[in-house]
């Protein structure tokens, strides 16, 4: 018997219990006041977590529509747009340039290693024509966190609109948009603002505003400067997810009482946890140490594992839901979510559950070994803090 799902996949996150039943209410006018007050404070907290003061916008859809806003934007049929490319939502973001008519230059990485901020200076230098940079912040389908500031700086140096995908990252790992020089830069709402999906954040800074004037790609839901002018009044073009934006709000208001940087440490000591917990049962870390995510976990099964049934048995019997891997790594890695509203004891249950899972499949009696690294990261985190 399980009683509550615990939802460990790196989106959509957990909502808090706060977060739900500020949905349970009734609709409001999206074209009045108190809609236009809600999305005022929205935009201004959402500044604060991306560290810009450039125009914040907000709009109804997952993260790709965000992401395509950005390409449909910014880019014209032909155009020479740099993506660097290190996993599956790399690939995505390319693949997306590609169907708006660019002529996008791969800039690639084995799955599991970062981008090198070297080898984005080079093609760079090749591609002098290439205004647009796409990047991944944090690439989920790897659990790798790109050196974005490193990257953003050599293609803000460059000249180039740099562009963002964060929708993974930001608000739980920290970023610095206006900062690192990043143009546009995206998040979506299912991930660490612990809101359900529905809505995509994006920033657009002066130079980006510029792009958007020049590119002639086809755009009408995605046109940036008809949110921008419906936002002035307080308003956005089209009827938006109503019931997320209070999701958000109420998200926003939690990641604040917490703290930023409170929220960034807390999803770095689960992250450490976790890793330490599945080392311990003998899986092997994915992504480069040094580049391993603090929103998920990547790693390869030990011997034996079949992953389809680690992942049947931890729903069935423990009722925690994890991710599989994604493209050429589907049935070959398990990827475990810790962003948004997760704590200690969360991480410790995930471990706990799948060492138990390890000895039902036969592979390792449960000793409590996870459970015990899990704990002593945990422990040892703090310890260090205090
Ligand atoms: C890094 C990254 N980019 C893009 C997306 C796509 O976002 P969505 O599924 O909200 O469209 C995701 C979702 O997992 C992601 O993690």
């Amino acid at each position: 018997m399980t009683f509550q799902t615990q939802l460990r996949i790196p989106g959509p996150t957990p909502l808090p219990e706060r977060v739900v039943r500020s949905m349970n209410r009734p609709m409001i006018d999206h074209r009045g006041p108190e809609f236009a007050a809600i999305l005022a404070e929205i935009t201004a907290g959402a500044k604060r977590v991306f560290k810009t003061s450039n125009d914040l916008l907000l709009l109804t859809s997952s993260g790709t529509g965000g992401l395509e806003s950005a390409v449909a934007n910014l880019v014209s049929p032909g155009d020479e747009v740099v993506a660097a490319v290190c996993g599956n939502f790399g690939e995505r973001f390319a693949a997306l340039a590609t169907a708006y008519g660019a002529d996008v230059v791969r800039l690639e990485f084995e799955w599991g290693q970062p981008v090198d901020p070297k080898d984005l200076e080079a093609v760079l230098e090749r591609h002098p024509k290439a205004k647009v940079v796409l990047l991944t912040h944090n690439e989920t389908s790897t659990g790798l966190t790109n050196p974005l500031e490193a990257l953003a700086r050599v293609a803000h140096q460059a000249g180039r609109i740099v562009v963002v995908d964060g929708v993974s990252s930001i608000s739980s790992i920290a970023i610095d948009t206006d900062g690192w020089g990043i143009d546009v830069a995206v998040s979506g709402s299912q991930k660490g603002w612990m809101a359900p999906p529905g809505l995509a954040l994006v920033s657009v800074s002066d130079r980006a505003w510029a792009q958007q004037e020049r590119a002639r790609s086809p755009r009408f839901y995605f046109d940036w400067k008809e949110a921008k002018v419906w936002a002035e009044k307080g308003m956005t073009p089209f009827t938006p997810a109503v019931g997320v934006v209070f999701a958000l709000q109420e998200g926003l208001h939690m990641i604040e009482e917490e703290g930023l940087s409170a929220v960034y440490e807390r999803h770095e000591r689960l992250a450490r946890g976790t890793q330490a917990g599945l080392q311990a049962l003998g899986f092997q870390l994915y992504a480069q140490e040094g580049y391993r995510s603090n929103t998920v976990t990547s790693a390869l099964p030990p011997a034996g594992l079949d992953v389809a049934a680690l992942r049947t048995a931890l729903n069935d019997r423990y009722g925690v839901v994890i991710a599989g891997g994604q493209a050429k790594m589907a049935g070959k890695m398990i990827r475990v979510g810790h962003l948004g509203a997760v704590a200690a004891g969360d991480v410790v249950q995930v471990v706990w559950a799948i060492e138990q899972a390890l000895e039902e499949l036969d592979i390792a009696p449960a000793d409590g070994r996870g459970v015990a690294a899990v704990t002593n990261s945990l422990q040892g985190v703090a310890a260090a803090a205090r």
